[in-house]
């Protein structure tokens, strides 16, 4: 079978940022640790007044094809991933594929557009369709291009606001990718559920703590159904992405998977001298017990050496950049593997050939698990990343300055601002058409 996988991946972020520690606890009376330590986030980004799910997504996919140094003719299908979309029809990548057409001499005329959703998990999603579209033959030499594009505003004073974000990651799916393949290796948890959702309408609605039990629910389904396929043990993996609404979510991901992974392996024998062997439902006389017991040996795991290195090397380092963007809904698990990449190459760790063990998810609900090997062109690719620059070049906004860029971008006000920076080498939203389409342009 052809080898498949992310050849490239480039990261946008909205320029704007909101300091959550600083700026957002004080205004909320809340400890500033809440945010830092509870949920694990430092600031969310925001897109300026010029931006949406379209500019970000397009100022990524060019950066893409510039260093790759691609033209529109070596590109056979575009699908983008969101759950921020602004048409019940068009789909963002025509917007996207128009941007692009824009500045480069050719056209996609030829390329297969679509637009994935399932909350957070379509990215994943959309990569699983295209390594599909390679693997069956049909790609006739082109590579597709996934873009994952979210604005994760929620309603002013709904419990998710703290986790909110903007941004975009585009990747390019090819034959003999130069960062990841794709591995067959697959399993889905997926349930109809109701704790995130938006019926015909912007914000979401939001079952905040019910949703996380949803997500480690589906997440174990998921786990169950690679472990019908092929033996796991925390060692495999030399990184453990989830998908991240915010860091303190994956810390309870993570224990769970850890916990399902070691299950009839060695480490849990090693474990049982410390903290005892796992609890087996067929011990227990009702379930609730059964569960009571399962989370105080989750406490206690994650309490130990063992669970704590572990933990440190494969799953912390995928937290790096969502600490200071908040969720990026449909990017988020493809952020966490570039963060981790990014901070291995950093420490001088070697991954060529190295497992990943990717585990998305999004609400509704359904969690993928799926495996990937790491490419020996990783250092390079990861290398001509430049969201460091993005990061610290953001505007930092005033608790004010955030109200007013929040009724910017919702559809329910008519606010109008100067933005807050200067556009520059960039696609911006430029307003409506006769149509009620958005327009765009790219600023030199
Ligand atoms: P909340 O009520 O604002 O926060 O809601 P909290 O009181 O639960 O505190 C959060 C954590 O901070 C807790 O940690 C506190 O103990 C801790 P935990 O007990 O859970 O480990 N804390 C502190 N720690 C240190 N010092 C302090 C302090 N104070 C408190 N002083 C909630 C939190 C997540 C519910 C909210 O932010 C929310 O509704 N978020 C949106 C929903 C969400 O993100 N759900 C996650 C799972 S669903 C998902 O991932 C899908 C999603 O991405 C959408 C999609 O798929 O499309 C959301």
């Amino acid at each position: 079978m052809t080898t498949a996988g992310i050849d490239a991946v480039e990261i946008r972020t909205g320029n704007l940022k909101l300091d959550l520690a600083e700026t957002f606890a004080p205004e909320k009376d809340e400890d500033p640790a809440k945010y830092t330590k509870g949920l694990g986030l430092h600031a969310s980004s925001f897109p300026d007044a010029y931006e949406d799910i379209v500019t970000m997504g397009a100022n990524a996919a060019k950066r893409l094809m510039d260093r790759k140094g691609l033209e529109p003719e070596d590109i056979g299908r575009i699908d983008v991933a969101t759950e921020s979309a602004f048409d019940h029809s068009k789909p963002v990548s025509t917007y996207i594929a128009g941007c692009l057409e824009d500045v480069y001499d050719d056209d996609f005329h030829h390329a297969n557009k679509g637009e994935r959703k399932f909350a957070c998990v379509a990215g994943t999603q959309a990569i699983d369709d295209a390594v599909n579209w390679i693997q069956a033959g049909k790609n006739r030499g082109r590579a597709a291009l996934v873009i994952a594009t979210d604005t994760a505003l929620y309603a002013r004073g709904d419990s998710g606001e703290a986790t909110q974000g903007a941004g975009a990651v585009a990747m390019l799916i090819d034959e003999d990718p130069d960062l990841v393949s794709v591995d067959p290796v697959q399993g889905f948890g997926s349930a109809d559920e109701t704790d995130f959702l938006k019926p015909n309408q912007q914000f979401p609605s939001v079952d905040g703590k019910r949703s996380m039990q949803v997500y480690l629910a589906r997440m174990r389904e998921a786990m169950m159904d690679v472990e019908s396929q092929r033996d796991l043990h925390p060692d495999d993996f030399a990184v453990v992405p989830f998908h991240i609404p915010f860091p303190g979510m994956v810390r309870k991901g993570a224990a769970l998977g850890f916990r399902h992974i070691s299950r009839g392996t060695d480490v849990e024998e090693e474990l049982a001298e410390e903290i005892g062997m796992q609890p087996r439902l067929e011990d227990f006389e009702d379930e609730e017990a059964y569960r009571d017991a399962l989370s105080a040996y989750t406490d206690d795991l994650t309490e130990t050496d063992r669970y704590r290195e572990w933990y440190d090397k494969t799953v912390e380092p995928t937290l790096g950049i969502s600490r200071y963007v908040g969720n990026w809904y449909t990017g988020s698990v493809h952020l966490a593997r570039a963060s981790a990449l990014r901070e291995a190459r950093s420490n001088g760790r070697n991954l060529d050939e190295q497992k990943l063990l990717v585990c998305s998810y999004g609400s509704g609900a359904q969690a993928e698990i799926h495996v990937e090997t790491v490419q020996p062109g990783w250092e390079e690719e990861i290398a001509a990343l430049n969201v460091e620059e993005q990061l610290r070049d953001r505007y930092d906004l005033t608790f004010e300055e955030y109200e007013q860029i929040h009724d910017v971008h919702n559809y329910d006000e008519s606010t109008d601002i100067d933005a807050f920076t200067t556009p520059e080498e960039e696609f911006v939203f430029d307003g409506w058409g006769r149509m009620g389409e958005r327009k765009y342009t790219y600023v030199e």
